[in-house]
């Protein structure tokens, strides 16, 4: 169990003073000027030592209007990601790939492959082989590659890390994760995420990749082995769905992704992952993630609009003098500039100190692994087992 010395120390990670070296700046480029790369843009500008250099979007005259809505002046602006990292490789130390889904592996290996540092958004990507691809072009370029996945910087998800490999809840067998959302298909900036041209993965890539990197950095990312995947599009195919919030019918006739997906997983060491995401049902959330353990088992809340982030207090649940007992965790406060800024922080100065991704390409190709299996296994309707060869 926690003890308060833990407690006090992730109070302590809550405000992070940290001297800036100013002098030595991190040049980046923005590939992908959507809905994200305002993030990206407005935590850069807040770290002296980041200069934001160019941008690229497919869509022309996008970048521009972006960085002028941005406030950032001097920007040097290309047609396509290509065309940016042919212009700017010399340039540039590193860029934050901002694209959807579908343009995560052609960006990041191309801007790998010319020898440039990469802050990648989540998912991944769409497919395990495109992953396998892009571990190899990192392991190839030697460059860091981190993966944006910034709800496991929140203190509380850190805290189910720590009390796992504390002992407390003894062996893990099983673990139950997922979230949902009631009415939450994204499309206020378009269809980019429900399209599978663009997105590849819909829930699943959207909010099921944060379940499983909060239970599978639990646990200290275990190989996925064997998965049973479903995926449905009942609330996405139909016109209602999106009339009620006043976006266009049409957009159930351009649905093309997973509105809902379940899964049953074997991971290595002989845990049992059992998944579901949603991203519109008619449920308040389909369940809390719990681990399950021989010592105890540990409870994490949900939230009802499921994004990433702990509902509320977690409790544990073990015995103490034979009696079977609960002991509520205090929600630890986050980082005062929030997880996003923290995200980019440690992205950059890994590129400034030449130190490791913060959030590996390791750890979370077994995150796109179970991703892929689910939408494989849908396909065929059985179990897959998953191969992964040495990158
Ligand atoms: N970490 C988070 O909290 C978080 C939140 C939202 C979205 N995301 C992720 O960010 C990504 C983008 O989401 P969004 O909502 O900003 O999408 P978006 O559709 O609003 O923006 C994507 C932009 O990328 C551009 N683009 C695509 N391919 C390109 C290429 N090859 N070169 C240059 N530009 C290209 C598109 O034209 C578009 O303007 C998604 O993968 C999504 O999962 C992460």
């Amino acid at each position: 169990m926690a003890k308060q010395g833990d407690l006090d120390a992730f109070k302590g990670n809550a405000s992070t003073e940290e001297v800036i070296d100013a002098t030595k700046k991190v040049r980046v480029g923005i590939i992908g000027t959507g809905w994200i790369a305002e993030a990206h843009v407005q935590e850069y500008k807040k770290m002296p030592d980041v200069e934001i250099v160019c941008a690229a979007d497919l869509i022309p005259g996008k970048a521009e209007a972006f960085m002028e809505k941005m406030g950032v002046q001097g920007v040097r602006f290309y047609p396509s990601d290509q065309a940016l990292i042919d212009a700017e490789k010399d340039n540039i130390d590193a860029v934050s790939i901002c694209t959807y889904n579908r343009q995560h592996a052609p960006c990041a290996i191309y801007a790998l492959e010319h020898g440039v540092n990469v802050m990648l958004e989540k998912p991944m990507c769409v497919t395990l082989e495109e992953a396998i691809d892009i571990c190899r072009a990192e392991k190839k370029s030697g460059k860091v590659l981190s993966i944006g996945f910034q709800p496991r910087l929140d203190p509380n998800m850190q805290m189910i890390k720590k009390i796992i490999e504390s002992g407390e809840l003894g062996q893990i067998y099983y673990i139950q994760t997922g979230g949902g959302r009631r009415k939450g298909i994204p499309t206020p900036f378009g269809t980019t995420f429900i399209e599978d041209k663009t997105a590849g993965l819909g829930a699943l890539g959207d909010i099921g990749c944060y379940s499983l990197d909060m239970v599978l950095n639990g646990i200290g990312y275990p190989k996925p082995l064997t998965v049973t995947g479903y995926c449905s599009d009942f609330f996405g195919k139909n016109p209602k769905t999106f009339t009620a919030k006043g976006y266009p019918a049409e957009y159930a006739d351009l649905f093309s992704v997973d509105d809902f997906a379940a899964a049953f997983v074997r991971l290595e060491g002989g845990i049992i992952l059992d998944f579901r995401i949603a991203w519109d049902m008619h449920l308040d959330t389909p369940g809390d993630t719990i681990f399950m353990g021989t010592k105890g088992s540990l409870r994490v809340p949900s939230t009802e609009c499921w994004n990433g982030s702990i509902g509320g207090p977690m409790k544990i649940y073990h015995d103490v003098a034979g009696e079977g007992v609960c002991t509520e965790i205090p929600m630890l406060k986050s980082p005062e500039e929030g997880l996003f800024y923290h995200k980019l922080r440690s992205f950059v100065n890994a590129v400034k100190n030449g130190g490791a991704a913060p959030v590996p390409s390791s750890q979370i190709i077994y995150n796109q692994a179970i991703l892929d299996g689910i939408l494989k296994s849908n396909a065929i309707g059985h179990e897959i087992e998953i191969e992964i060869p040495e990158i």
